[in-house]
């Protein structure tokens, strides 16, 4: 395989249109492609890319980049692992050449390597299970759980078996000892030696969005403890950053902006088969800020539907929350008291679960229904106490309509007068407010047509328009909106700021029409008009200030100041003759 060693030859290899175009319908319009943005909802395509330089801006939700910034976002990955995409693309690998300049963050070959000795060992699993005999305890427990041959495909599952061989098997496709023990597949025993750590246990794969296994989830079949062995977190598998199952439904969740959120892998899989196909489950930890971050990049709203047991009701209160915290919208859909997803499934069947889910109802009618349960709303102190109890939660909202419902709901149940349960809410989370209100839009980019212009006129002439950019003060090039880019390709360097491509970005995509290099001339003069014209105004306020102050001479150093513009504004004029 063909090796590259730096971004650029890299980005060389790939059409970007055709990445950006897998992920969104691109129509061609002249200079640019446009699309409904895979980053908010829209009707109406405001998503463009520029044909030429393949950078990408959306005018809606003002997100903006070149191809590398795009998959991190649409795929929730790292910069290391959008590069690893790309290379996987083009067909060829990255070399790493230690030091800066290679332009690769990150050394992504050790993670490569455990990843693939994972793919090596999940075939192992599969095959495992494929080779053994109907009648043994896993195919039983398939058999019990109601998992057929489709399921097991679906979702890759496979069987760690009694007896060791996974080692050799590893082993076999090149994989040390040591790689077998960093992604955890293998342990160390207390006597000496090293033992796998899946035995007689049905697994689940865990991949990431990216659909690469990057740990597994053991599932007991002979009443072992515990009922459900993870992997442990290795440099590829962070539990805080996964959300089991999202490599099969994020597309689906992308399309209808909604995931359904569940406890477990095997809720996950029931769900899945009950035609619930935007649906992911957590991994047996409480929900981290982490993995409610990844949701939102694909989904806006989010079904809780947690265990229908005291665990499961508490779990949920405390996902409500971190779910707001990402500007989630959230419901809460309530199961029968005692039952999973998978046992309700089951017992009463995939249209009443799904119906289930449709009864969801909005976060606050389930948190002041928790509260309820627990409060004596007969006595005033109950009912201050039940409103004490939901101040955390109001705190947590960011939107002011939902809060006000949510006070409302509060104040109803209380049988309390909504303002005053408003104004005890507001009380009591007065300071916590700014915390909770995090995570602003993004804000439009405003960039003045002059400056865009002389953006523009320097990737189009890079020459000339090099020349026009020297004639420009350091004053009044460092005042500009657009001065990081300035520097940047004034140096001949590629800008590499998420901030400075956002911008390049937001450039390339907004002025399309053909620019001459007498268009840029004439920019770059109307900015030298307005910094004049501005520097007249400053120099005029100070001459008047020295001379309230009787400072004779510095308004006489101030009127040579003036002079000097002036002639430099007539040598402007002069110019444009
Ligand atoms: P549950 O105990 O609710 O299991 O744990 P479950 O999903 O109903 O599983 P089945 O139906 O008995 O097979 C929910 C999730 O918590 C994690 C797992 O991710 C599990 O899917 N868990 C649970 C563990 O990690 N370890 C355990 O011992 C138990
Ligand atoms: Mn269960």
């Amino acid at each position: 395989m063909a090796s590259v060693n730096s971004v650029q030859e890299l980005k060389n290899l790939v059409d970007p249109i055709g990445v950006y175009g897998e992920y969104v319908r691109l129509t061609r319009k002249g200079k640019r492609s446009l699309g409904l943005c895979p980053f908010h909802r829209e009707k109406t395509p405001s998503f463009s890319v520029d044909q030429e330089t393949g950078l990408f801006y959306c005018f809606g939700c003002h997100k903006g980049g070149d191809l590398l910034r795009f998959l991190q976002d649409v795929e929730g990955c790292s910069f290391g692992e959008a590069l690893e995409i790309l290379a996987n693309r083009a067909g060829v690998t990255l070399s790493l050449t230690t030091g800066r300049s290679s332009g690769f963050p990150i050394a992504p070959d050790r993670k490569e390597r455990l990843r693939k000795a994972l793919a090596s060992a999940e075939r192992y699993f599969r095959a495992a299970l494929k080779s053994e005999q109907k009648g043994s305890p896993v195919r039983a427990y398939l058999e019990q759980r109601g998992l057929d041959g489709a399921a097991v495909e679906t979702f890759a599952l496979g069987y760690a078996p009694l007896s060791s061989g996974l080692l050799n098997h590893l082993a076999g496709e090149g994989f040390s000892p040591e790689e077998a023990m960093e992604c955890g597949l293998v342990v160390e025993r207390e006597q000496g030696g090293r033992a796998e750590r899946f035995r007689n246990r049905l697994l689940f794969p865990i991949r990431d969005a990216m659909g690469r296994t990057v740990g597994f989830g053991g599932r007991a079949i002979d009443g072992q403890e515990p009922k459900y062995l993870n992997s442990p977190e290795t440099p590829v598998f962070q539990k805080r950053d996964v959300l089991f199952g999202l490599c099969w439904t994020k597309e689906e969740i992308r399309k209808k902006g909604q995931a359904v959120l569940v406890e477990g892998y095997m809720d996950f899989v029931s769900a899945y088969r009950a035609g619930v196909l935007n649906v992911v489950a957590g991994l047996g930890t409480a929900l981290s800020a982490g993995q409610a971050a990844l949701l939102g990049r694909y989904a806006k709203e989010v079904i809780l539907n947690y265990d229908g047991d005291p665990a499961g009701l508490t779990a949920a209160q405390r996902a409500v929350p971190v779910l707001l915290n990402h500007s989630l919208a959230v419901r809460v859909a309530s199961l029968p008291a005692g039952k999973d997803p998978d046992e309700c499934i089951k017992s009463a069947g995939a249209e009443a679960y799904r119906q289930a889910l449709a009864d969801s109802v909005p976060f606050f009618r389930f948190l002041v229904e928790q509260a309820q349960a627990k409060a004596a709303l007969g006595s005033v102190d109950g009912r201050v106490a039940f409103v004490d109890s939901l101040a955390d939660y109001l705190a947590a909202v960011p939107d002011p309509l939902a809060r006000q419902e949510f006070a409302c709901e509060t104040a109803g149940r209380a049988g309390l007068d909504p303002n005053q349960v408003i104004r005890r809410l507001a009380d009591k989370t007065r300071g916590q407010k700014e915390v909770a209100a995090k995570a602003p839009a993004q804000e439009p980019l405003r960039v003045p047509i002059n400056e865009q212009m002389l953006i523009k006129g320097l990737r189009l002439f890079p020459k000339e328009g090099a020349a026009i950019c020297a004639t420009l003060p350091e004053e009044l090039r460092k005042t500009l909106v657009v001065a990081p880019l300035l520097d940047d390709l004034a140096n001949g360097k590629e800008p590499q700021e998420p901030a400075s491509l956002a911008m390049l970005a937001f450039i390339d995509n907004s002025c399309h029409e053909a620019l001459t290099l007498e268009a840029v001339r004439s920019a770059v003069r109307s900015l030298l008009a307005n910094h004049l014209l501005e520097k007249q105004r400053r120099i005029r306020r100070q001459i008047e200030d020295a001379g309230q102050r009787r400072d004779a001479r510095l308004v006489e150093v101030l009127n040579r100041e003036m002079m000097a513009v002036v002639e430099e504004v007539r040598g402007l004029h002069g110019r444009t003759a």
